[in-house]
């Protein structure tokens, strides 16, 4: 087979047939098909879409590209979460040790920072000496012992997907329906899971920017996690503004322990909560998602959850002196205040923009091998519905850059991203729907 075709046949909007789809899929793991052969075959699909057949074999295709394990030595139902990607969205952090202390086994596997997305292994890495590239012995020894364990692709479990997801993020194939669905649902049936939770994200900040399209994304996941005869729940949920008041990854390290800790941060811990609450429901250790949201309240009250949280960490190679003193962590050279230019009510906060500014100032790669900045980011004082005064702090910029690209003054975008009315913004609900 020759590569060139079958970019042309997808380019050209026509179906192709499985053997196709492993030929590039397996060539571009072993070197038989480049990288601008694969960039030019992922753009050829986000232009022309795949069929439902064609997604559900890239899924599997990439699904054995890697090992899938077998975890059902492991007592429990083993459940998982996965977000398909916001600004801000920290809630793996959070959810996954209050999983494990309810006794639910939590196998995760993340990835990095995805376009203006954040990824749940650059803020875990944001921690001195973590490691997310266990082995598979390590990853299931680890789930045995603490109950949770969150890794990376590797090069043995969803290898193509660490290498295509690498590319999308640098080549504008990110907000495709069935890159994603191939994307997520090959790392998480690779892991072991019996039953997953998706939290499908809605919004400017989100890859899907409708509703109808998360909608329609949610679907397409959940019916493929429904052949492989997983259980699960989706739910749809907003990503118009960050999640939570910190983005970039040892920011949202921090957040995540002030919350696991008891602090209330509303929009995160509502979501949080009901994702956890899924998790335990669906781990079979409450009979639904309102208990289980019980639950989980009651590990972050009784410091079960952090304690669980401080195990991961440590378990994982990382030095839990960093959480437990968060000040120890090294500081940003630069942190710079946004004011507000007039007075009222905020009625939006862009979380796209927030997001890409994030790159520059260091939080997330424009190149796949670009290192990141972990202390770069943004702290937000005010968030949709708040009042401000002219002159009020809006948000903190952290970085050790000492210009944001002049070229598109990056702190201006970021002051450009608040829009200021006189009219309170009517309150909409974070959580859409549940898919159950
Ligand atoms: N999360 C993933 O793992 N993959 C995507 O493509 C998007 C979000």
């Amino acid at each position: 087979m020759n590569p060139v075709e079958i970019i042309i046949k997808k380019r050209n909007g026509a179906e192709l047939v499985a053997s196709e789809i492993k030929f590039f899929v397996e060539g571009y793991l072993t070197g038989n098909v480049s990288d601008y052969q694969m960039s030019a075959f992922l753009m050829s699909i986000y232009f022309k879409g795949m069929t439902p057949l064609e997604t559900s074999t890239l899924t599997d295709i990439m699904l054995h590209s890697g090992k899938v394990l077998d975890l059902s030595d492991i007592k429990g139902i083993k459940v998982d979460k996965h977000s398909t990607g916001g600004v801000g969205d920290k809630t793996s952090l959070i959810i996954a040790p209050i999983a494990a202390a309810a006794g639910v086994p939590v196998p995760m596997i993340s990835g990095r920072g995805l376009g203006h997305s954040g990824g749940t292994l650059d803020k875990l890495e944001s921690i001195p000496g973590f490691r997310t590239d266990l082995s598979i012995y390590e990853y299931i020894k680890s789930l045995k012992k603490i109950g949770a364990v969150l890794i990376g692709q590797t090069e043995e479990i969803a290898p193509a997907d660490k290498k295509i997801y690498a590319l999308r993020d640098v080549t504008g194939t990110i907000e495709s329906i069935p890159l994603i669905c191939g994307s997520i649902m090959s790392k998480k049936l690779a892991e072991g899971i019996d039953g997953l939770v998706l939290d499908v994200k809605t919004g400017i900040g989100a890859f899907m920017k409708t509703y109808e399209d998360s909608e329609k994304l949610a679907l397409n996941l959940k019916s493929i996690a429904d052949s492989f005869s997983k259980k699960t729940i989706a739910f749809i949920t907003l990503m118009d503004q960050p999640l939570g008041n910190a983005v970039g990854n040892w920011l949202e390290v921090v957040e995540s322990v002030e919350c696991l800790r008891g602090k209330d941060v509303p929009d995160l811990m509502e979501i949080s909560l009901n994702l956890s609450g899924a998790m335990i429901y669906l781990g079979g250790k409450a009979s639904s998602i309102e208990e289980g949201i019980e639950i989980s309240k009651d590990l972050i009250n009784s410091g079960k959850a952090y304690r669980k949280f401080l195990e991961i960490v440590d378990n994982q190679n990382g030095d839990i002196s960093y959480i437990e003193n968060l000040e120890k962590y090294p500081k940003s050279k630069n942190v710079i205040e946004v004011k507000a230019k007039t007075s009222g009510y905020i009625n939006s906060i862009n979380a796209f923009e927030i997001g890409m500014v994030g790159i520059e100032l260091g939080a997330g790669r424009m190149k796949h091998d670009d290192a990141i900045d972990p202390k770069a980011g943004f702290l937000f004082n005010k968030k949709v519905g708040d009042y401000v005064n002219k002159g009020e702090l809006l948000v903190k910029v952290f970085t050790d850059k000492n210009e944001i690209d002049p070229s598109d003054d990056g702190l201006l975008r970021v002051e450009k991203s608040f829009m200021i009315n006189a009219k309170k913004p009517e309150k909409i609900p974070i959580i859409r729907k549940i898919i159950n």
